[in-house]
């Protein structure tokens, strides 16, 4: 049964299951609309930043409301470059972790525990909540890298300074920059990934923020809300369905075979979908084009194939069609990162819409608290 709209009442009492349909607050950082099919960046389309910014520029737009200008831009690159090696404190973690510990549970107790080395972690000042927000932006990649590097059993590579936020993940996750079409895949995905108005953890990230606890307790709660699969954890289940299938030969019709498997089960096609978009995700074609060139680069077309078959089947049976994580995971899996950093990468790039919305809720704060509607009981009373 649809959530969408699910109301049902309970004595005076309408209830909107999973919030849907409610408006909880207002933003100026984003814009979804479902309508015009349109995603808005503090009033610029982000297929425009998708196509002309970096993920650093999308970040200080995220964060201060306009891009930066040269000088601006400059400075910033400087911190973030520099603030880019992980403590030792936080490496240590990372290493003592269980190996089949899953990336994003270490993603979560990382920014836990950056949260107990930073110097400003007690201070909510807005200056101080850029200034750490900034520091968990250059810090992320180098943990995803890390786990990336750590399930092979390799050392890991030290950041470079004179490569970008995106070549430089890449660089330090698989060793090298790969080719300008995974890159710009790559980039194309965070900028993509950075924000999407009160989405589960967007929304948990604020929640946390109106009780007036710090930063790095939101972020650390966003990320647990994004590893779920019906969230961020999508990107990395769209991939296993893929591997499930498997491209190539005869794709089309085991994808059929999957397709009716799965729907006779009343089983989720994952990647397909969204609460808010009823006609399609506005961030799709840009991701889809982006793996596209990536995959005809590659000589893998036997992918692009299977996209389209599982995207036909489930158009024709139910009229859903892909969110961004369809797209999103065979590009992160062509590009060599291992399934499971697929949603970390997510939370690494979801990282600067977090953080803007924490400040935008901390300057006009109200302590998030709705109302329930009692389904136990009747009073009752304890024997004698
Ligand atoms: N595969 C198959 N059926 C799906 C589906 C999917 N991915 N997504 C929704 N549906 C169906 C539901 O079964 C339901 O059918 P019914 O009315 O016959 O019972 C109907 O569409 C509405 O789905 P519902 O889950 O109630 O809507 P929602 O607004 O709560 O769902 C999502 C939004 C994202 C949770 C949902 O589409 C989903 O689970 N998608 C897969 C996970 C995913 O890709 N998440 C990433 C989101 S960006």
């Amino acid at each position: 049964m649809s959530t969408t709209g699910r109301t049902s009442s309970a004595g005076q009492d309408e209830v909107r299951k999973g919030l849907a349909g409610v408006v909880a607050d207002t933003t100026a950082i984003s814009r979804v609309d479902p309508a015009t099919n349109s995603l808005l960046y503090r009033g610029y389309p982000v297929q425009e930043l998708a196509a002309r910014c970096s993920p650093e520029e999308v970040a200080f737009l995220l964060w201060h409301g306009e891009l930066p200008d040269a000088a601006q831009l400059e400075a910033f690159l400087g911190r973030e470059r520099a603030a880019r090696a992980l403590p030792r404190q936080v490496t240590d973690v990372l290493d003592a972790a269980p190996a089949a510990a899953h990336p994003m549970d270490l993603v979560r107790t990382t920014v836990s525990v950056l949260g107990l080395h930073d110097p400003q972690a007690a201070d909510s000042s807005p200056q101080a909540e850029l200034a750490k927000a900034e520091r968990l932006f250059a810090a992320l990649p180098g943990v995803v890298a890390h786990l990336q590097r750590r399930r092979h059993g390799l050392e890991p590579v030290p950041p470079r300074e004179d490569l970008g936020y995106a070549e430089n993940f890449l660089h330090a996750a698989l060793g090298a920059v790969p080719g300008p079409e995974a890159v710009d895949a790559f980039r194309v995905s965070l900028v993509l990934y950075a924000e999407h108005s009160f989405n589960a953890s967007t929304f948990t990230a604020r929640v946390v923020t109106s009780t007036l606890a710090d930063l790095h307790s939101a972020v650390t709660a966003a990320v647990g809300a994004l590893g779920g699969p019906l969230h961020g954890g999508a990107n990395e289940a769209v991939w296993q369905l893929f591997e499930e299938i498997g491209p190539g030969e005869g794709a089309a019709q085991r994808a059929e075979a999957w397709l009716e498997e799965a729907f006779a089960a009343h089983r989720k096609v994952m990647g397909f979908g969204h609460r808010v978009y009823r006609d399609g995700d506005s961030r799709v074609p840009t991701m889809r084009a982006a793996l596209e060139r990536l995959a005809r680069s590659l000589g893998r077309t036997d992918v692009l194939e299977l996209y389209a078959a599982l995207e036909e089947g489930v158009a024709r049976r139910k009229g859903l069609k892909p969110n961004l994580d369809f797209p999103a995971g065979p590009a992160y899996a062509l590009t060599g990162l291992d399934t499971p950093l697929f949603t970390p990468v997510f939370a690494a790039a979801r990282l600067p819409g977090w953080t803007a919305h924490v400040v935008e809720q901390r300057a006009d704060n109200a302590l998030v608290r709705p109302l329930s509607a009692y389904s136990g009981p009747p009073e009752r009373h304890l024997p004698g």
